[in-house]
């Protein structure tokens, strides 16, 4: 029986499956974590626009946000950094796990492994209690990306370099994965990009941690989960995506053509699109202004001229408008990184959005539970191996 099997008996009853295939438009609970107005093109983390976040903040004042509700004054941020920062090392056994995974394993499986394993290191496991989520949502949140770094550092062939605790998470990260420190308005694209990757409502990995919460998991499953989820092209994946085509394309003259022969062949185009926005999505902006500044740093207008043409080609034809993944990529390519190191950059981002979720979740449950409707065959008997043809 094939998996798109269908009982001929099945007579349809629309009426009773009362959501749209990949529950478009559901509201399925209520959340204080951020508003995405489709209408506006506007996004919110409790309360305040990304756009203001990314141009006013760093990077952990937006974490802090999402986990107290409110943005730190200084003496908050102090002690919230000093937290994060004490938590940034990981133990040799779980470097040991992260350097044996095989070389060809995409980045996305080796933070996936590095996650769950940290789960295996906390004795607090299963103390889901407000005050330990939020301490474990702190240490998720400053060992992933020491483990991406190592992840980076090992499939280059180089030896790991440890955290320092006198950098912010995005210079930190870049001393871990490079051995210095770019100039500023670098560090400074790369953290907008933590902002604006940060947090989106209940997209699908939000979703997922959401769900495993429900069911009393722990924050680490349920952050492994959400890994999982985002690895894939339509979601997080996107942003690797993107990249992958503008080297197809390679050259700018040609990326008008390109988008035409790809919408002729009603080719999915990776970093456009979206669920919730149709007219625009608000972080794009944002992210376009920082890869232009990447690319000016860089002396290098290939990419945001490729940006342009597929850009309005897709918006003359399709009137769909380029998602965050769109100009992230460039940006990321133009910053050094290695394509399959964008979506783990973007855990280490999403990975306050998921815990603040899951805290939320946590903290007013009860089990996400949906129901389907059955088309599949009638009630009948089992025969017996031997009576089978
Ligand atoms: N390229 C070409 N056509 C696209 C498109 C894209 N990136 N995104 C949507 N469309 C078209 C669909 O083909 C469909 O056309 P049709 O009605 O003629 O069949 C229509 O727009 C609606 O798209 P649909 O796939 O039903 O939207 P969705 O809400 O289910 O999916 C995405 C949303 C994001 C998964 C989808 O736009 C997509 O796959 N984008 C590319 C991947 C990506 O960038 N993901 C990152 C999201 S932040």
């Amino acid at each position: 029986m094939s998996q798109d099997y269908v009982n001929p008996d099945y007579v349809p009853e629309p009426e009773k499956v009362n959501t749209k295939k990949g529950l478009e438009g559901a509201v399925i609970d209520t959340s204080s974590v951020s508003k995405v107005n489709p209408d506006t093109n506007s996004l919110i983390y409790r309360g305040y626009p990304v756009q203001d976040l990314a141009e006013n903040c760093q990077f952990e004042e937006v974490a802090y946000l999402m986990y107290k509700n409110e943005l730190p004054n200084k003496a908050q941020l102090k002690e919230f950094e000093s937290l994060e920062r004490s938590y940034r090392d990981i133990t040799k056994e779980n470097l040991g796990v992260i350097k044996a995974l095989p070389q060809k394993c995409h980045p996305m499986d080796s933070v996936r492994t590095g996650v769950s394993f940290l789960g295996c290191e906390d004795e607090r496991v299963w103390d889901a209690s407000p005050a330990t989520n939020y301490d474990k949502a702190v240490r998720l949140l400053a060992k992933i990306p020491t483990m991406v770094a190592a992840d980076y550092r090992f499939k280059k062939g180089l030896d790991f370099i440890p955290p320092k605790k006198d950098l912010s998470i995005s210079e930190n990260f870049f001393h871990m994965c490079f051995g210095q420190i770019p100039e500023k308005e670098v560090v400074k694209a790369f953290d907008v990009s933590l902002i604006l990757y940060a947090e989106h409502s209940f997209n699908a990995s939000t979703f997922t941690t959401r769900v495993v919460t429900s069911t009393e998991s722990d924050i680490y499953s349920a952050t492994t989960a959400g890994i999982g989820a985002l690895k894939g092209p339509l979601h997080g994946g996107a942003n690797e995506m993107v990249m992958h085509m503008m080297l197809e394309i390679a050259d700018p003259t040609k990326a008008e053509q390109w988008m035409l022969d790809a919408l002729a062949k009603k080719r999915k185009v990776m970093g456009f699109g979206h669920r919730v926005y149709k007219k625009g999505d608000s972080r794009v902006p944002t992210m376009k202004k920082y890869a232009q500044k990447m690319a000016d740093i860089k002396n290098d207008q290939k990419w945001m001229q490729m940006y342009e043409s597929l850009e309005k080609v897709m918006v003359e034809k399709k009137k769909i408008y380029p998602n965050l993944d769109f100009p992230a990529g460039p940006a990321y390519y133009m910053m050094g990184f290695e394509i399959d190191f964008f979506t783990p950059i973007f855990v280490m981002a999403r990975t306050t959005g998921w815990t603040a979720h899951i805290m939320e979740q946590a903290s007013s449950n009860r089990i996400i539970r949906p129901l389907s409707e059955y088309i599949g065959a009638g009630q009948r008997s089992v025969q017996p191996i031997s009576e089978r043809g």
